[in-house]
């Protein structure tokens, strides 16, 4: 599939809207992209790290367009992005003002959330500080009762699960199901199966948590300051009892069977399944030669650059790509929204799991028989089901109960 349709897959190949704001404060640069807007609204969530660029930001929002159409929401794609270190003690005064500044659309047209440097407990709080309440803001003002949407809205993020908050589980719960998905079509046991997965923030640890409760060996986790190995499997709930709030693990209480290696390490870790759950490009022409990984499942946006995934096919190796498998965080916001799923942890696991297992089979399956990427067909299904939703006649508002 050449870029030409690439681009049709995901709407107009180029983004709507695309602002740059300078903090007056810092001098950061924070970015808004806006790819498309169905019914006047686009959700994707706002991410921190030194280095980000708009380049980086329009692919996410990209992203972002694919994972709702592909299921089938009634929103748009955006994403926004600043150019600051999440762990400075300035963030959340960038954050603010970045937010201020981005206002006409955080109210009226941009659902955001938690993303990369960003806990949704952070965006919510800066959100209730410039009085727009909560992060999902620019759709519970349109919903029919908003008070009562956002009640379901906090019940919902806020609700116990095993492994966390539902809010905070979900999207890793997705991914898990994703990889569970992947062995499923190998008829790998599962028992049987390795996972290696690079970042264990918010997506990576819930992942790790829910692969290692159905049994699945994870033997490599990394965070930012290093890799952590062990063949025979990891403890993960114990590892992750170790981290801060940046999802960084303490290494001076890591257990001494575990061997500790540079970051990169967990890239090659000798493994069935790869999930890199952290940065945007983890995975490029020059380090993919070093992946053992019989299948790479995107957490992470844009994880793998079109170069190595091309060098990947050839070596057989495909990618579930990340507008499905990691798709489960921002599906469930909006099941949440729409009043289709509530508190109950069950009712959401159920939904994700038959909708992320279904798709993932349906993607390689046609790998599997046709050697089609994942990734092709996933945007052979975004844009079926965009087309489908614009077959409908005018756009019709979005009712949110
Ligand atoms: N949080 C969400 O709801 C959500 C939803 C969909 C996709 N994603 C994507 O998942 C990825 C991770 O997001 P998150 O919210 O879990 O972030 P996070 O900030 O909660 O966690 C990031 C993790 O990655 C680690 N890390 C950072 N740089 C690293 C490096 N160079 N090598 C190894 N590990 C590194 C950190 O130490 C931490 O463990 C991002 O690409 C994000 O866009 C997040």
């Amino acid at each position: 599939m050449g870029p030409v349709q690439q681009q049709r897959v995901t709407g107009a190949g180029r983004p709507l809207i695309r602002l740059t704001w300078t903090d007056p404060v810092t001098g950061a640069d924070g970015f808004l992209v806006v790819h498309l807007l169905v019914s006047g609204l686009a959700t994707g969530g706002t991410r921190m790290r030194a280095g980000c660029t708009m380049a980086e930001v329009e692919d996410l929002a990209r992203g972002m367009a694919a994972k709702t159409a592909v299921f089938d929401l009634p929103v748009g794609g955006a994403k926004g992005g600043i150019d600051f270190d999440p762990k400075d003690p300035r963030a959340i005064g960038v954050l603010t003002r970045f937010c201020e500044a981005m206002r006409p659309w955080l109210d009226a047209h941009w659902v955001t959330a938690e993303d990369l440097g960003v806990p949704q407990h952070l965006i919510d709080e800066v959100f209730a500080r410039i009085g727009l309440q909560q992060s999902y803001h620019a759709a519970i003002r349109r919903s029919l009762d908003p008070e009562a949407t956002l009640r379901r809205v906090h019940a919902g993020l806020n609700a116990p699960a095993d492994g966390g908050l539902l809010g905070d589980v979900i999207g890793g719960y997705g991914v898990a199901q994703a990889c569970l998905a992947t062995a499923n079509t190998w008829a790998w046991e599962v028992a049987a199966t390795t996972v290696a997965i690079q970042g264990v923030g918010t997506m990576g640890g819930a992942a790790a948590w829910y692969l290692h409760e159905a049994g699945m060996r994870v033997v490599a986790v990394a965070d930012a300051a290093g890799t952590l190995y062990d063949p025979a499997g990891l403890d993960v709930p114990a590892l992750l009892e170790l981290r801060d709030a940046f999802g960084e693990i303490d290494r001076s209480r890591v257990p001494s069977g575990v061997t500790q290696l540079p970051r990169e390490a967990v890239l090659s870790a000798p493994v069935d399944i790869l999930v890199p759950a952290a940065i945007s490009y983890a995975i490029t022409a020059d380090n993919c030669a070093a992946v053992s990984a019989r299948v790479v499942v995107e957490a992470a946006n844009t994880a793998t650059t079109a170069e190595a995934e091309a060098l990947l096919r050839a070596r057989d190796v495909p990618v579930v790509p990340d507008f499905v498998a990691n798709a489960g965080a921002a599906a469930w916001a909006w099941w949440l929204l729409l009043g289709q799923v509530g508190a109950d942890p069950e009712d959401s696991f159920l939904r994700l799991r038959t909708e992320m297992r279904t798709k993932v089979a349906l993607l390689l399956e046609r790998w599997v028989i046709d050697g089609v990427p994942p990734r092709h067909t996933g945007w052979e299904l975004a844009e079926a089901r965009r087309a489908a939703l614009a077959g409908g006649g005018p756009e019709q508002p979005v009712v949110i109960p």
